[in-house]
């Protein structure tokens, strides 16, 4: 079976689905690899590298085209300078694989609806673990937000870190990171490590433990939280316009602090909410930097235009659109990655199919032999909930969301808790249980049923506890709650007290040894757990 790797027409592509060592993998594979000649050459793959890992070089675009079963990409096809399209000389049995977004292109999709040809939209991969290195979006997003800081870096006019020299001190860059999807966790991460002060917001609560575990302050509204929700594959759904209200109060305090933005803010299919707009941009700095990472879809300020830098009240707004194409070597080698992991999805050369009982491949294929197979059908295990405070528009389908934590209960859920029938025997036996202790006088051993009554209390007390915490924190939690064996230490030391060695005293002294092992264990697995969170220089 034979893969063709074309070069790419899109202007101003630096980047090829394929490197030598993704080919090696695709060859190990079963695969025969032909690659246009040029075609990794603004990536840093010259095509000698490409023979030595064992491809053949192709000058002609139209016959390694059509001569291939398996086109990889990283582009929708398009028209070439010649006037010919790319999506014609896809062999009549040939599957292409590469970005399509189907929404943009309806044309493009009708155009590869013929014969038995097949399409299959990297884009379309869906964001669930099993999937992640397959993931195109992701991989690209990551490089995106690193970029994004180096060309912020690029045109500010100061340090990202502050510094102390003998002439003079200057505090480090304030950085704003709006939505912190993957392409702003990779900004945050990267304005950090240069040693700016960063500051995220997003609407999905469930960012904000990711935010602060890499060292930025998390922003929160005065509105409730809960109010933003989470769809499926770990993207944001439609917030309502009271939400918005706030984030853009918010925003706008901001703008007057920060020296750096950079927005990321994105609901797949929509176009990106206007999040900077013209009155904050005019609030900020000289010499500040915008870098609006969703210009593509629309831009998150109202100043951006894609593809341009432009510079309004003093503060340059970055629209570019081809920031992974800056970053050609590593994009390549990251993006012919995910594809080498979707062709093993797929079966390799030996037993390649488009198996749609494989949630990846039936989400992903747009056309399968020359009928339409996309949008796929909707998950049937997750039944639309409207959700509620939303403007008219807004009402949107909601899967599962998030778990929210209270933020003050120490990990605890705050969901009320369920009284299912395991609680129901609980709570009696926990009542049968304080009236034998209370009754406890009249019973013919009363301190020996006493003892026992605590004990079991102590239990379930103990258990209920527990169970209500996040399972997450269970390892720190039993951590401390071990330090509190200190109370057994006490017992263990009212047993041994006085000077008759009898069975009391041996086990005081045994629940000492062991509740002093539990203290010591306990401090010290909690100080290694806080070392782990701990960022040098915090
Ligand atoms: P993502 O979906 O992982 O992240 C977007 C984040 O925005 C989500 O966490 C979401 O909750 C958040 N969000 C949505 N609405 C919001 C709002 N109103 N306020 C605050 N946060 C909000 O997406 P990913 O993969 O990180 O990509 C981010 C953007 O970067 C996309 O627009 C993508 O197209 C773009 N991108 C741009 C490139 C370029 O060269 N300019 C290259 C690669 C990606």
């Amino acid at each position: 079976m034979r893969i063709g790797i074309p070069k790419e027409v899109l202007n101003g592509e630096r980047r090829v689905a394929a490197t030598p060592d993704t080919v090696k993998k695709m060859i190990k594979m079963g695969f025969e690899v032909s690659v246009e000649a040029g075609a990794g050459g603004l990536a840093n793959y010259p095509d000698q590298m490409f023979i030595d890992a064992g491809a053949s070089i192709t000058s002609d675009a139209d016959s390694l085209w059509s001569s291939s079963d398996l086109i990889c990409k990283i582009n929708p096809p398009q028209a070439r300078s010649d006037g010919s399209h790319e999506a014609d000389s896809l062999s009549d049995r040939g599957t292409l694989i590469s970005l399509l977004f189907p929404e943009q292109n309806p044309e493009l999709v009708e155009h590869l609806q013929s014969g038995s040809k097949t399409a299959i939209a990297l884009d379309k991969i869906p964001r669930i673990t099993r999937a992640q290195k397959m993931d195109v979006l992701s991989s690209m997003a990551n490089i995106a937000g690193y970029r994004a800081v180096l060309e912020a870096a690029h045109l500010y006019g100061g340090f990202f870190g502050g510094q102390i020299t003998a002439a003079g001190k200057t505090r480090p860059a304030q950085v704003l990171v709006i939505g912190a999807g993957v392409a702003g966790l990779a900004a945050i991460g990267t304005a950090r490590g240069l040693g700016a002060e960063v500051r995220a917001f997003d609407v999905r609560p469930a960012c904000k433990e990711q935010v602060e575990s890499m060292g930025a302050r998390f922003l929160m509204l005065d509105v409730p939280m809960d109010e933003s929700q989470e769809s499926s594959g770990g993207y944001a759904n439609i917030m309502s316009d009271e939400f918005l209200k706030a984030e853009l109060e918010c925003f706008a305090d901001q703008a007057k602090e920060v020296d750096i933005i950079i927005t990321t803010a994105l609901i797949p299919g929509r176009k990106a909410p206007e999040l900077i707009l013209q009155d904050m941009i005019d609030s900020m700095k000289p010499g500040s930097v915008i870098i609006d990472l969703a210009a593509e879809q629309g831009g998150n300020c109202t100043a951006t235009v894609p593809g341009e830098v432009v510079v309004s009240s003093g503060v340059h707004v970055v629209g570019y659109t081809d920031l992974t194409s800056r970053l050609p070597t590593h994009a390549s080698q990251f993006f012919g990655t995910n594809i080498v992991n979707l062709l093993a999805d797929m079966g390799g050369a030996g037993d390649f199919k488009v198996d749609f009982e494989d949630e990846v491949v039936r989400k992903s294929t747009v056309v399968r032999q020359g009928t339409l197979t996309w949008p796929p059908p909707p998950d049937p295990e997750k039944p639309p909930v409207t959700s509620q405070g939303k403007g008219d528009s807004e009402v949107v389908a909601d899967l599962p969301q998030p778990k929210k934590n209270s933020g003050h209960g120490h990990g605890a859920s705050n969901e009320p808790m369920a009284i299912g029938p395991r609680n129901v025997i609980a709570l009696t036996l926990a009542v049968v249980l304080a009236l034998i202790g209370f009754t406890a006088e009249s019973a013919p051993v009363p301190h020996f049923v006493q003892q026992v009554t605590v004990f079991l209390l102590a239990c379930f007390i103990g258990w209920q506890v527990v169970w209500s915490v996040t399972p997450a924190l269970h390892t720190p939690l039993m951590s401390v709650t071990n330090a509190i064996s200190g109370i057994i230490v006490v017992g263990g030391l009212l047993g041994v007290a006085g000077t008759e060695v009898n069975t009391a005293a041996v086990l005081g002294a045994v629940a000492i040894l062991v509740a002093s092992i539990n203290i010591a264990g306990g401090f010290l697995v909690t100080q290694r757990m806080l070392q782990m969170f701990r960022k040098e220089g915090n």
